[in-house]
């Protein structure tokens, strides 16, 4: 049958934001945490905790579109109603957790709400639209000068990707391989997770120096200073440690292609013959029908650096294969993100 012209996906995807906007404040307002603290509440116990002074009415439409969805669960009605977490948000959303990914939806909220609002302008100069376009430098000396927003750009980056290092250490081949190179490593989570279930690897977490202490914190807490180790520099500046595995995650999506192929020089020239190099990211599918996610990724590159974009699998073998590498591979992990391979 044709297809009958419909306006409800124009306005699902045209008011998107109004649901994006109810789930980044109720993460910013901490109510998973508080929910999961309390067990269950009432709109008006919510109120009080919360210090909300809008309309019963409008509480309740906060609360009850959270439940329809799927953020909440909801028994009884308007006064009678109690509130508490769904799985998803009781597994994810509450701080007290090692699970909570909710630093990236804090970082979307105190950040990137805004800066998107001038996508328009990104498009039409080609310019990032970030701090840098109020005067401020480029986004990691930016964020990496003021404490606070560099524990909460860590602690997004590992929101985003924690998922992914737990299938990337669970599923790829590491029988092969003795050391393993996180080059951007950020909080040394990706590190930690392949020491935690490959324990014949050892594992170096690199990045800039402001990150050192937050990795060396973090391998602390998971109690593997024996084979994790965190160390700093600048990885244009300098060649990469030498590892059997060198692996980026969110790394060449923030650099344009020369700077791409740079890093990647980088981890080719680290590798043994035989090593691999993995990029964790949402590969966008070759046809560029499939992954919207990747595609809306790249267009936040757009937003924070200007000149960095996302890729497709294709544009990984044909990057790769000019720097030398001999064969290449797609791993899934979850959601849109993939593991790209390529063996020296
Ligand atoms: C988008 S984050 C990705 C973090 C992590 N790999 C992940 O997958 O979530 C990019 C990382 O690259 C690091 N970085 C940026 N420029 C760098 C440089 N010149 N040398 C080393 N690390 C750098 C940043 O500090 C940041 O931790």
């Amino acid at each position: 049958m044709a297809h009958q012209p419909s306006p409800a996906k124009i306005m699902e995807i045209g008011s998107g934001f109004f649901a994006s906007k109810i789930l980044l404040t109720a993460v910013n307002f901490q109510l998973f945490t508080i929910l999961e603290e309390k067990g269950s509440l009432r709109a008006k116990e919510v109120r009080a905790i919360l210090k909300l002074n809008c309309s019963d009415r409008h509480l309740y439409d906060f609360l009850d579109v959270l439940a329809s969805f799927g953020f909440l669960n909801r028994k009884g009605l308007l006064e009678t109603a109690t509130y508490s977490n769904s799985i998803d948000t009781a597994t994810f959303l509450d701080k007290a957790k090692p699970s909570y990914i909710g630093g990236i939806l804090e970082m979307m909220n105190n950040r990137l709400y805004r800066f998107w609002d001038t996508l328009g302008d990104g498009l039409t100069t080609g310019l990032a639209q970030n701090e840098v376009k109020e005067g401020g430098e480029p986004v990691f000396e930016t964020l990496y000068k003021n404490p606070l927003l560099l524990k909460g750009f860590v602690n997004a980056m590992t929101g985003m990707q924690v998922g992914n290092f737990m299938a990337l250490a669970q599923s790829f081949d590491f029988s092969k391989y003795k050391t393993f190179l996180d080059a951007g490593g950020s909080a040394g989570v990706l590190s930690l997770l392949v020491a935690t279930h490959q324990p014949h690897m050892t594992c170096t977490t690199l990045d800039l120096p402001p990150v050192e202490p937050i990795a060396n914190e973090t391998i602390q807490q998971y109690q593997l200073e024996d084979r994790v180790k965190a160390v700093s520099g600048d990885f244009f500046a300098k060649d990469l440690p030498k590892a059997d595995v060198v692996a980026m995650g969110n790394i060449l999506h923030d650099w344009n292609e020369e700077n791409k192929l740079k890093l990647i020089k980088k981890a080719y020239d680290a590798l043994p013959v035989g090593g691999a190099f993995i990029a964790i990211e949402a590969i966008i599918d070759n046809e560029r029908k499939q992954n919207a996610f990747g595609m809306m990724m790249s267009l936040n590159m757009l937003i924070e650096t200007g000149d960095g974009f996302d890729y497709s699998f294709d544009d990984f073998c044909s990057w790769t294969k000019q720097v030398g590498f001999k064969s290449t591979e797609l791993l899934s992990l979850t959601g849109p993100t993939s593991a790209a391979i390529a063996y020296k």
